[in-house]
């Protein structure tokens, strides 16, 4: 589909490095057909030769254009259950509430009707960009990817493996099986994008406890031989390690066990690494393989509070991760500030600075999260050549507004705040009422009811 070629004039924001983010009043943007920005001005709203017939649009009341947010670890197929999760901690969790309902994409419709939903309601909240876990089923997790191409979203989509500890309703017969879904899976990516240019297949070893040696060596095997990345989930909860510790009694630790099968690499992302050792991180940072540091899943199942600043400071690579259904929100935007308000809880134990700044986790939220997902070179900031994946948002105002009816966003603006306070007000009282338009790669994706671009 042929793009028009766009300026976007206002002013926009992004992350300039781990801790600082650049304010650039008034600017413009200009997007070529390609989707891709051609051009990025500082200071001024003019529009340069060559692009005076180009469509315009313009940042409305307080408003601001933002990188799309990376979602760097979410299980599509657990949207139904956001919010449900009880009392209960990970591995119960898991055969309680997650399993019943995964087995359940055995049914097409069904998926249909959750991945359409879950895709529409994330790129509502901004995310440009989602890694996601399937189920075990090779139809619905097709399907996905073929929902995230057909809606624009960015897309890693991984099926899931398990051959073990894992109800016999749900569960990968055996090794080949394993495998064989996970290429069929690889192989119908190549026919909807055969450049991995929106959708990217993911190679998914659920976690170590529910995965024998033998699967995990060979997706590890998988891995190399098509250079397809890589997700799992470790060290998320202290039953889960020593779980693993029993299992793999041969492996100097958990990092050791997708190491020796080959499934720790550049290519690879962790979800969690709450409870890591620091010969563990060592490891990872050997390797580079990323992290996906899900807060809000860690408090909601009582899995541990992982230290975000030891391990940016350790040079680790680390993005942000809503983990739904651990995690009850799909919103980057609240993730990030579970991030902030963690960090402040291990503060109060580990000292000051443990703390998370809102610059630290909007950079975490998308420069952090492109790193993870291998693809710093073309989303996660506005620089010439990268892919316009922004979203536009809007600081209703209740003075301009008069009164907050239901379009207006809920952040208060009332004249005066620096940048540095709109942008906190944003990511604390912030949602998707102040996101209110979505790009990706150039392409409209998610626009608010009624709003005029
Ligand atoms: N570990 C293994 N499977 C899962 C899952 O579905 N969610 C989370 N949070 N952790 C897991
Ligand atoms: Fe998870």
């Amino acid at each position: 589909m042929a793009l028009e070629k766009t300026v976007y004039i206002g002013t926009y924001i992004h992350s300039e490095s781990l801790t600082k983010v650049d304010v650039a009043v008034d600017g413009s943007i200009g997007v070529g057909e390609d989707g891709k920005i051609a051009f990025v001005l500082r200071d001024t709203t003019e529009v340069p030769e060559g692009w005076r017939n180009a469509k315009v649009i313009r940042t409305q009341d307080h408003g601001f254009f933002f990188p799309g947010f990376i979602d760097t670890h979410i299980h599509a197929s657990q949207y139904p259950n956001a919010g449900v999760f009880g009392n209960s901690t990970l591995l119960d969790w898991l055969n309680t509430y997650t399993f019943p309902l995964e087995s359940s994409f055995n049914n097409l419709d069904n998926a249909a009707r959750v991945y359409n939903r879950v895709v529409a309601r994330t790129l509502s909240h901004g995310t440009t960009t989602a890694c996601y876990f399937a189920t075990t089923h090779v139809p619905a997790t097709n399907l996905l990817a073929d929902i995230c191409q057909a809606r624009g979203q960015r897309a890693f989509v991984g099926r899931v493996c398990m051959d073990r500890m894992s109800p016999d309703y749900y569960r990968d017969e055996s090794v080949e099986v394993a495998v064989d879904a996970s290429r069929q899976c690889i192989d119908h990516v190549m026919k909807i994008d055969p450049a991995f240019d929106l959708i990217t297949p993911v190679i998914t070893p659920r976690f170590a406890p529910s995965c024998t040696a033998e699967v995990m060596a060979a997706l590890g095997k998988l891995h190399q031989e098509t250079g397809v990345p890589c997700q799992t989930h470790i060290s998320e909860n202290k039953a889960e390690c020593a779980l693993v510790k029993e299992l793999f009694p041969q492996s100097a630790s958990y990092t050791h066990v997708y190491d020796e099968a080959g499934l720790l690499t550049a290519k690879t992302i962790l979800a969690h690494a709450v409870h890591l050792g620091v010969d563990e991180r060592a490891l990872i940072k050997a390797r580079d393989a990323k992290i996906s540091h899900c807060p809000a899943s860690n408090t909601a199942l009582t899995s541990g509070a992982a230290r975000v600043k030891t391990m940016l400071s350790e040079g680790l690579t680390v993005g942000l991760g809503t983990d739904v259904s651990g995690g009850y929100t799909c919103s980057i935007l609240a993730e990030a500030r579970e991030a902030i308000f963690v960090s402040r809880h291990v503060a109060m134990t580990d000292g000051d600075e443990a703390k998370l700044t809102v610059e630290e986790a909007l950079y975490l939220a998308t420069r952090g999260g492109a790193r993870v997902v291998g693809l710093e070179d073309r989303i996660g900031g506005f620089e010439v050549g990268k892919d316009w994946d922004a979203q536009m948002v809007t600081l209703s105002s209740v003075e301009d507004a008069g009164v907050i009816d239901q379009h207006a966003g809920p952040v208060e603006i009332f004249g005066g705040e620096s940048w540095e306070d709109k942008v906190a007000k944003w990511v604390y009282t912030g949602d998707d009422r102040n996101t209110t338009a979505v790009w990706v790669n150039g392409r409209l994706v998610h626009s608010r009811e009624g709003l005029k671009l």
